[in-house]
């Protein structure tokens, strides 16, 4: 158990705006992190080892990408005792993201709906960061580096920051993410289209094999792809598709929703941008079902959207993910969920 109890914290951060919230609590992560101050948030790590996409994951349960942008809390926020962290987006240069305010609550519904539009400090930031974190990695724990483009770069010009991300992580990463599925660049999500995806992924892939084989094949690095929920039966076929066609090693499922069905007339519900948390789950699930379908049995699925519980991390399992992430649970439940997640899905299947 961490030595502050989450309930007593949430009202606190809950008194500050969403977004200011989340930077002082990441703040105070950074500083804190691996000094002894550390067990004011940290539990033991629950242990149920997995392979997925030839990776050892020391449990099920992951931080999904976005809480921590520029890679600065790795170990402070593996020490909850997540199984793999994924950090990013980062795109190739800095940028300042939407404008404020675009972070919003929904506590009714456990959600949240953001338009932070990928603000970040770049790469070369970021890399830097994620080589500095030590416990974490030391203690087994898998990192994932998500990648995405600037929002200055066109669309048809997409690949080329792609590629930089790709480049510039590839050393560093224990899976590589790439995110084509944010409602909050523009176009972003045409990218999970036919031939644009075909396109994408086909530079990608053969970038990363020569980057594999640039090290004598000592260094692998799977890489996947992450989609959004709002995706019809038909698109979500032709993605699987294409990611097999090309060689992907697994897909992240899934992104925030562009829908507001589940939070209408609720304080915030007509704010622009993606709706997290507990109005994704279903939607979310949804998408898994329809990939596993697709994909068969064996290819790597990670599924978020909308945990809440170990009831919820154990459906996604259910659904048919192999492995589970969550962010929007960790700001309404606090540090206590990713035991209780990592423990319901132990053995689980
Ligand atoms: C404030 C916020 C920022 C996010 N930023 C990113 C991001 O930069 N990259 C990304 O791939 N997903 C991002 N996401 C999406 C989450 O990783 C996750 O896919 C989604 O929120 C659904 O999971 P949840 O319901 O557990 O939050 C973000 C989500 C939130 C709430």
């Amino acid at each position: 158990m961490p030595l502050i109890p989450y309930p007593l914290i949430r009202p606190f951060l809950f008194g500050f705006d969403a977004e200011h919230a989340h930077e002082l609590t990441l703040a105070s992560i950074a500083r804190l992190q691996n000094t002894p101050a550390q067990c004011l948030w940290a539990q033991a790590r629950i242990s149920d080892p997995v392979t997925v996409a030839g990776l050892k994951f020391p449990n099920r349960i992951g931080l999904a990408a976005g809480l921590d942008k520029n890679g600065r809390c790795i170990d402070g926020l593996g020490a909850m005792g997540f199984g793999f962290i994924e950090v990013g987006t980062v795109t190739p240069k800095a940028q300042p993201g939407n404008d404020k305010p675009r972070m919003f609550r929904l506590p009714a519904a456990d959600a949240l709906i953001n338009r932070l539009g990928f603000n970040n400090e770049g790469l070369a930031s970021f890399v830097a960061n994620v080589r500095r974190a030590r416990s974490f990695r030391a203690g087994g724990g898998l990192v994932g580096l998500n990648i995405g483009k600037n929002a200055a770069t066109p669309i048809e010009n997409a690949a080329d920051d792609y590629l930089i991300g790709l480049e510039g992580v590839f050393p560093h990463a224990d899976y590589i993410t790439v995110n084509i599925s944010s409602p909050n660049t523009k176009n972003l999500r045409a990218l999970q289209s036919d031939e644009a995806l075909d396109a994408l992924l086909s530079r990608l892939q053969e970038r990363k094999l020569a980057l594999e084989a640039a090290t004598g094949g000592t260094r692998k690095v799977p890489m996947f792809v992450k989609i959004a929920p709002d995706l019809d039966e038909e698109q979500v076929s032709v993605i699987a598709a294409t990611l097999k066609a090309n060689g992907i090693d697994g897909v992240i499922a899934t992104n925030t929703t562009i829908s507001r069905e589940a939070v209408q007339g609720q304080p915030h519900a007509d704010e622009a941008g993606g709706l997290s948390g507990r109005p994704v789950f279903e939607a979310s699930n949804r998408v898994i079902r329809l990939l596993r379908a697709a994909l068969g049995v064996g290819y790597p699925i990670i599924g978020v959207g909308g945990v809440l519980s170990g009831a919820d991390a154990r459906a996604k399992l259910s659904a048919g993910a192999d492995l589970v992430q969550l962010y929007t649970g960790l700001i309404y439940k606090g540090p206590g969920l990713v035991s209780d997640c990592a423990r319901a899905m132990a053995g689980a299947r």
